[in-house]
């Protein structure tokens, strides 16, 4: 630390989550303000680890992604968020960002998530603030919506709140509540289409959105209560029509925007026929082909064998539920 400027450098890592209830829509794009409220699991063992360095000898900020100098967009919206971490701080330094990710690019993973609450926590603490979980969630919402889901750990509630003060994220069980498992089918690890920041936009042109919107408030109480129950079939059933919901959505904006490809739907058929036959299983999907099957620890290793022997998938991560951001030490 600079005793002078009070600005050093500082690490910090974070899991990506996968949207149980999504977020789709922003009422204010600027701030990430979501139309509704959201629910997310944590992933352990897929991280991102961001390295921060606030410095007078930089002439502009930098960032580096695995290694590699970043691309000028994603290079403007960490500069962006940066500046509001130096607005906070009331300093106009400069940062050297280093971000790494242990799952692939295109993983179907998002790995805005991860990076926005592990630069939050990164950039926070390198600028010498100190902010709670909750002010530091609300930082990590201005990057990317669901990255303040990943600041809390494990079960994650992002209440959409009014204003920029009370649309955060706070946990509503911890990490070993309950041996939820996410078995990762990986379609296609192409770059997608449409990025969600682009899609959240294009929401309200769908004559469905008012009515999965006006509907969110009944999902987000039957999932929270089928987590907080442990009730695997009553989640797969919310989960489930949660996401369809949103990809109706999705389908039918102008433009549309269709992220299944022929795989992704013989995997949704396939789950069906699993959970038919007795498995705990059901999938949910994000904003591109990959599917998200969640099933419970003791069937993991025979879920993820079925989806390998299932044509068109590439491969499988297997994620358990994940704890908070945190700093990384010395
Ligand atoms: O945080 P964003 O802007 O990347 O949006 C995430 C959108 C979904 O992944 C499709 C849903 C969600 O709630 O995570």
């Amino acid at each position: 630390m600079n005793s002078r400027t009070g600005f050093g450098e500082a690490s910090a890592y974070a899991h990506p989550n996968i949207a149980l209830i999504k977020y789709w829509g922003n009422r204010d794009a600027g701030l990430r303000l979501p139309v509704n409220g959201s629910i997310s699991m944590n992933l352990d063992g897929l991280e991102t680890r961001t390295h921060v360095r606030f410095s007078a000898e930089l002439s502009a900020d930098t960032l580096f992604v695995n290694g590699a100098p970043a691309g000028a967009s994603d290079l403007a919206r960490v500069a962006e968020f940066l500046n509001r971490v130096r607005r906070l701080a009331g300093s106009d330094l400069r940062a050297e960002v280093q971000s790494e990710n242990n799952f692939p690019a295109g993983a179907g993973i998002a790995s805005s998530a991860s990076a926005f609450a592990a630069l939050a926590l990164a950039a926070s603490a390198a600028a010498g603030l100190h902010l709670d979980r909750p002010a530091l969630s609300r930082l990590a919402r201005t990057g990317s919506g669901s990255a303040c889901r990943s600041v809390p750990g494990g079960f994650v509630e992002w209440r959409s709140g009014a204003r920029d003060e009370d649309s955060f994220a706070f946990s509503i069980a911890p990490p070993d509540h309950w041996d939820l498992v996410d078995c990762v089918a990986l379609v296609s690890t192409g770059q997608k289409e449409t990025g969600s920041t682009e899609g959240h936009a294009l929401a309200d042109t769908s004559p469905l959105q008012n009515a999965r919107v006006a509907d969110a408030p009944r999902r987000l109480d039957r999932c929270r209560e089928a987590i907080l129950k442990k009730d695997f079939f009553a989640l797969a059933e919310v989960v489930e029509q949660d996401s369809h919901m949103m990809h109706a959505v999705m389908m039918t904006s102008r433009p549309p925007l269709v992220y299944w490809l022929p795989a992704t739907l013989s995997i949704l058929h396939a789950v069906r026929k699993w959970r038919s036959d007795g498995l705990s299983v059901c999938a949910t999907i994000d904003a591109g082909p990959n599917v998200h099957v969640l099933t419970l620890r003791d069937s993991a290793g025979e879920v993820a064998d079925l989806l390998k022997a299932t044509a068109g998938i590439q491969d499988v991560l297997v994620a358990e539920p994940g704890g908070p951001a945190s700093l990384i030490r010395g």
